[in-house]
């Protein structure tokens, strides 16, 4: 097949160059956006008379014919086309003939390329703030059965206080949704048109560029041509959302992984998320939280590549950006593999050990903070409260016992202030319970974030 651009070159490309200069391999996935591009181009042509109506018309219809046969698997897109924008110009002459020559009239694959993926990582973001929500609802379902259930919190990964399960997992439907609000602000600044900047500088040709980003459903156009075709910033921006995305998929990975081990027992794997050891008959791996973690360093990898590509690029359109496409199209197969994977695994691939947990937060010293704060309440300053408990956690390690074994004449050797009612305040129950604080884990504020949440994720 000849170049477009053969007529200007005495010799044909060296067949390895060929392909090392191809891009066809991956950017067919851009398929439609290309061909919805083009309609909306070849539309606006015939508008603004640069076409005929006829030949606009051919164009389309071709175009449309062009889908219809790729939808039908009587097309696909390969070598020896070099990308998947000559791909589809030259399908397109084949079946129009010379009127499809007119196509490219006031354009370059500079601003195509630009608006091709837009057109693309606009939809994917749609689709990944639906697989987002659903992850929210699927901890959330979990959280609304969960709020008297109880789990020690960490610090530094020691026992620090005891939680409500719901309040703990509620704490991931945060981080979820500050990334839909970071991906719908990204959203805004993919969506917006270079079509029409052409290879750089804009065209003599009559164009319409509103009526273009119009008809591809752009909120707004770029400003500058040359700023039009050399911005990446969009793509890193996504990469970057996508890469705290996975932070946050990662540490509840972490946690599941941790939950399940049998020293901490907080929570079993069903056998629909686990799988066996090839050797040790034992076994159930978590595989699936596993994975989630590793493939997080796929997309911060993704972000350094894409950062990399774009530093000191000069203005404007430079052969680098076709590096661009395949770290965007991973980290939008990784994020979106591994939402599904998360809410599978919660919905129906983890059980909580709710006897456990419960056992655990009475079998430590994570009320070490309600002794003190109950004689801060007896106008104890906290300082010496802290001290005095301090030295009630050595009195109980030395003898292997916990707050709750000692005897009232025990504690009151300790501080005279110590009344009956020491019991019932040291009780993990009554401890979640009193930490009423606003956003903290007290049972009522919980209900209140449940009842928060289930509003505002039906909407
Ligand atoms: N395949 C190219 C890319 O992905 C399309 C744009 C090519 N433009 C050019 N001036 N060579 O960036």
């Amino acid at each position: 097949m000849s170049k477009v651009w053969s007529n200007r070159f005495d010799s044909s490309l060296n067949p390895f160059i060929e392909e090392f200069n191809a891009s066809i391999s991956f950017d067919k996935t851009l398929i439609f956006e290309d061909i919805d591009c083009s309609i909306a181009h070849a539309k606006m042509l015939g508008k603004t008379k640069v076409l005929s109506t006829e030949e606009s018309i051919k164009i389309i219809e071709g175009l449309e014919s062009i889908k219809e046969d790729f939808v039908a698997g009587k097309f696909s897109p390969g070598p020896p086309s070099e990308d998947i924008h000559y791909s589809i110009e030259e399908k397109l002459i084949n079946l129009i003939g010379e009127t499809g020559k007119k196509l490219h009239t006031g354009r370059s694959r500079n601003d195509q390329v630009g608006t091709d993926i837009r057109l693309w990582l606009r939809k994917k973001i749609d689709v990944i703030d639906i697989l987002l929500a659903e992850l929210q609802n699927s901890l959330l379902d979990i959280a609304e059965s969960n709020i008297y259930t109880l789990i020690p919190g960490y610090t530094h990964l020691q026992r620090a206080q005891p939680l409500s399960l719901a309040h703990h997992l509620l704490a991931y439907l945060e981080m979820f949704e500050r990334d839909r609000v970071r991906l719908k602000q990204v959203r805004s600044r993919v969506n917006i048109s270079p079509l029409g900047a052409a290879a750089l500088a804009g065209t003599k040709i009559k164009i319409d560029r509103n009526f273009t980003a119009e008809e591809l459903g752009f909120e707004n156009i770029y400003k500058n041509s040359i700023d039009a075709v050399s911005d990446r910033d969009f793509c890193v921006e996504f990469v970057s959302t996508s890469a705290l995305i996975m932070s946050h998929l990662s540490r509840i990975s972490e946690e599941i992984i941790l939950w399940v081990t049998d020293e901490f027992s907080f929570a079993k794997l069903t056998d629909k998320c686990a799988t066996g050891s090839s050797l040790m008959p034992q076994k159930k791996n978590p595989d699936v939280p596993e994975l989630i973690r590793g493939k997080t360093g796929r997309v911060y990898g993704n972000l350094q590549a894409l950062l990399t590509i774009i530093k000191g690029i000069p203005l404007s359109y430079n052969k680098d950006f076709q590096e661009d496409k395949e770290p965007v199209f991973d980290t939008v197969e990784t994020i979106s593999t591994c939402l599904k994977a998360m809410t599978i695994l919660l919905k129906e691939g983890i059980e909580f050990n709710v006897e456990k947990l419960m056992d655990s937060v009475n079998n430590d010293f994570s009320n070490a903070t309600d002794l003190a704060d109950y004689l801060v309440g007896k106008k104890v300053p906290f300082r010496n409260a802290y001290q005095i408990v301090g030295d009630i956690v050595r009195y109980c390690l030395t003898r292997n016992i916990l707050f709750k074994d000692l005897k009232l004449e025990e504690f009151q050797k300790f501080h005279c202030q110590f009344q009956e009612d020491i019991f019932d305040n040291l009780n993990p129950m009554n401890v979640v319970n009193s930490r009423n604080s606003l956003g903290g884990t007290g049972f009522e504020q919980v209900k209140g974030e449940v009842n928060e949440w289930k509003k505002k994720l039906l909407i």
